[in-house]
C-alpha cells in the first residue's frame, strides 16, 4: 500500500515527500529503484526522521500493529498524521489515539478510501438524492481469495479487521448513522489458508430501524465479489443495486391488483445509474482533504474521532464472537 501512497504523492501538486521511513532493505532498494528516491530521504525509524528533516505531516502506511506508537511519535512532535485504515489493531490502541490526537489537539485522519470510489460516490447520489425514499435494509456480500502474507498472518479475525472495516464504514457513509446492536459469527473454511477466521456473517441493526446483513470471506475458491462487494438496498420506493462496480436501480410503481386478485408493488425496469463523476478518487482525495485541512485548517470527514465509530463496529462484532451475545453499543 505504501507503493499507492507514494504514487498518490508523486502525482500531486500539493504535496511533495519530505522523507521516507521504510524498515526492509528489500523494500527501500525496490523503490529506489521503482521511483527514483533520493536514499539521502530514507530514515529507519519515523523519530529519526522527524528529526533530521522538516515534515509538515505523517502518511502512515505501516502494519496496523505500529499505527499507535508511530501516531503517538508524529501526535507528540505536533504533526499532524493521515493513517491507513485501520485506525489501530484493537480497540484499546486506536482509542489511545483518539485520546492522544484529543490531548495534542493535533489532527489524526484515516484512510477510508472505499467512500471515494466512483461506485460508492454513485449509490451515495442516489440515496442523498432522497428520490429512492428511506432505506429500510442492506445486505452486502463480499467473497474475495487473496493470498496474502505479512501481518495478516497473525490477525485473529483478518477479514473483519483488516478488509469489512471499509464495508462498516460504507455502511455509516450511506447511512448517516451509527449502529443499536449487533451480532455475528465467524469461521474458518476448512481449506483456510489463513491462520484467523477468514470468514464471517453479521446483522446489525441501526437508528431508525434500519437492518443490515453482512456475508463476508477473504478465503473464496471463485466467483470472487469485486472489493466493494455486492449491496442491495431496499428502500420505500424501489431497490438500489451495486452489483460488479455498476449501481443499478428499480422503482416501484403504485400497488396493482393483478389478475388472480392479489396485490402487489409493479416494478419499473432496472436503469443503470451513471457513474458519478468524481475531480478526485480514493488516495489522491483523501491527499487533497488532507492538505487543506493541514494548510487550512479545514475539518476532514474521517478525522481518528469519527472514524473510531466504524472501528467499533470491527470491535463490537468481534465481542459478540466471543461471547455468542449480541452487543448493544449504547449499553
Ligand atoms: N485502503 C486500502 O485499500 C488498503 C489496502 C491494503 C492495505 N491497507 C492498509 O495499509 C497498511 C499497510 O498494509 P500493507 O498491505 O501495505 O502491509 P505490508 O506488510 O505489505 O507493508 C508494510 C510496509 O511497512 C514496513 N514497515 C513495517 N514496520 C515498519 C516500521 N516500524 N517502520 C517503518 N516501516 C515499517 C514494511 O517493511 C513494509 O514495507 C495496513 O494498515 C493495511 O490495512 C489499506
Amino acid at each position: 500500500m505504501g507503493e499507492v501512497w507514494i504514487d498518490a504523492v508523486l502525482g500531486s501538486t500539493e504535496v511533495e515527500f519530505a522523507g521516507f521511513v521504510e524498515i526492509s532493505d528489500t523494500v527501500i532498494r525496490a523503490q529506489i529503484e521503482r521511483c527514483d528516491l533520493d536514499p539521502r530521504l530514507i530514515f529507519r525509524s519515523l523519530p529519526e526522521a522527524l528529526d533530521t528533516v522538516e515534515a509538515d505531516a505523517v502518511l502512515l502506511v505501516t502494519p496496523p500493529g505500529f499505527h499507535k506508537e508511530m501516531s503517538f511519535a508524529a501526535l507528540e512532535s505536533g504533526i499532524p498524521v493521515l493513517c491507513e485504515k485501520p485506525l489501530g489493531d484493537n480497540l484499546e490502541s486506536a482509542r489511545a489515539i483518539v485520546d492522544k490526537s484529543d490531548e495534542t489537539g493535533v489532527l489524526h485522519m484515516v484512510a477510508q478510501n472505499y467512500r471515494y470510489k466512483v461506485p460508492v460516490q454513485t449509490v451515495k447520489m442516489v440515496l442523498d438524492s432522497g428520490e429512492m425514499g428511506c432505506v429500510s435494509s442492506i445486505e452486502v456480500i463480499f467473497y474475495k481469495g487473496p493470498h496474502l502474507l505479512g501481518f495478516h498472518q497473525e490477525l485473529p479475525y483478518p477479514l473483519l479487521v483488516d478488509m469489512s472495516i471499509h464495508h462498516f464504514d460504507l455502511m455509516r457513509f450511506f447511512l448517516g448513522s451509527e449502529p443499536v446492536s449487533l451480532f455475528a459469527k465467524s469461521w474458518n473454511p476448512t481449506w483456510s489458508w489463513h491462520k484467523g477466521e477468514a470468514s464471517a456473517s453479521a446483522i446489525l441493526e441501526f437508528e431508525n430501524d434500519v437492518r443490515a446483513t453482512y456475508t463476508g470471506s477473504w478465503c473464496s475458491t471463485g466467483l470472487e465479489t469485486t472489493w466493494i462487494g455486492n449491496w442491495r438496498f431496499d428502500c420505500e420506493n424501489g431497490v438500489i443495486l451495486l452489483r460488479d462496480d455498476q449501481v443499478y436501480i428499480q422503482r416501484r410503481t403504485n400497488v396493482i391488483e393483478d389478475s388472480s386478485g392479489y396485490y402487489h408493488y409493479a416494478a419499473e425496469d432496472v436503469t443503470q445509474v451513471p457513474p458519478a463523476k468524481l475531480v478526485r478518487k480514493e488516495q489522491s482525495y483523501l491527499l487533497h482533504e488532507f492538505y487543506e485541512a493541514v494548510t487550512q485548517g479545514k475539518s476532514p470527514i474521517t478525522t481518528c474521532q469519527d472514524n473510531i465509530k466504524s472501528f467499533r463496529i470491527v470491535s463490537d462484532l468481534i465481542s459478540s464472537i466471543e461471547s455468542r451475545e449480541v452487543i448493544y453499543p449504547d449499553k
